[in-house]
């Protein structure tokens, strides 16, 4: 199904990346490498950096330091190399409203100039796949949330690309599709695809990455697989306690809990 890896050098090495948004950092000396056949997940709170980080992986951001290699190009002076070879899922979708999926789809399949019979087999089999036959001629401004996800998620993997880059995947993906979706990501992996991930859905995360970066205010605080993490971190049980372990969350999280329980205690009595 997936192409073999076509450029040179690793998926992705980002070395010391940073970004900064006036005097937010948003990115604070990043390095990590993404390799053939696997799966890498970003993780990380809200406003830790996973995002900005994807968009300077896909060449859609400056770094304000730093460099990304994706497949050895540079994603900034070599944008149709690196796009020939990322399928990104981006956490806004960035869909044409007006137009149907499959006039989208036909759409991207002419500008990457792909072969229009292998093309239409893959996109008729992804199609099914999804069961997304009964969207395919709606305007996508029509479609659902879950919906408007598949038709993100398709239009990113129809030219078949070595490399995909995924944020919030799984937003809004109901349980048969998300049992899919791993799979397809899975027969990715074995010919030998890259993927970088960014999730919430720990279970989802423990379950599919080879290895775990997880990133607070921008820097890497952890990383490794989830037994590494466990065993960094001093953590027993889940990836979540783990998560939360890393960014220095969990002491706070039951005092939350605990002040909770105790407001909630008084609502009730009144
Ligand atoms: N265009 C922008 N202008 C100003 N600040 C920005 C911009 N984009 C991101 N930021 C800031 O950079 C930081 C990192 O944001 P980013 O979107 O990368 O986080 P994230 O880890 O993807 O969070 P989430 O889990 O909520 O999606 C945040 O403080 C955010 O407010
Ligand atoms: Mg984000």
């Amino acid at each position: 199904m997936t192409q073999a890896v076509k450029g040179n050098g690793r998926p992705i090495i980002a070395r010391d990346l940073v970004r900064n948004f006036g005097r937010t950092v948003a990115v604070d000396h990043l390095s990590f490498e993404v390799r053939a056949g696997e799966i890498y997940g970003l993780l990380g709170p809200n406003g830790a950096g996973k995002t900005t980080t994807v968009k300077m992986v896909s060449g859609l951001l400056p770094p304000t330091q730093g460099e990304v290699e994706v497949f050895g190009f540079d994603p900034l002076n070599q944008p149709i190399e690196v796009k020939s070879r990322i399928g990104l899922v981006p956490e806004d979708h960035i869909l044409y409203e007006s137009l149907t999926p499959r006039e989208f789809f036909d759409f991207i399949a002419s500008i990457r100039q792909l072969d229009q019979w292998e093309t239409k087999q893959r996109i008729t089999s992804l199609v099914d796949a999804f069961e997304f036959r009964d969207h395919y001629d709606k305007p996508i401004a029509a479609l659902s949330h879950g919906n408007r996800q598949k038709a993100s998620i398709l239009s990113a993997i129809i030219h078949d690309p070595p490399l995909l880059v995924l944020d919030e995947p799984f937003s809004g993906l109901d349980a048969r599709t998300v049992r899919v979706f791993k799979d397809i990501l899975n027969i990715h992996l074995e010919n030998g695809g890259g993927i970088l991930f960014s999730s919430h859905i720990l279970e989802v995360a423990e379950s599919l990455c080879d290895r775990i970066g997880i990133i607070d205010d921008g820097k890497m605080v952890a990383e490794g697989t989830v037994d590494e993490l466990r065993e960094m971190v001093k953590a027993h049980g889940s990836l979540e306690e783990i998560f939360l372990r890393a960014v220095q969350q969990d002491t706070e999280v039951a005092e939350t809990v605990q002040a909770l329980r105790k407001a909630l205690a008084k609502e009730n009595k009144r």
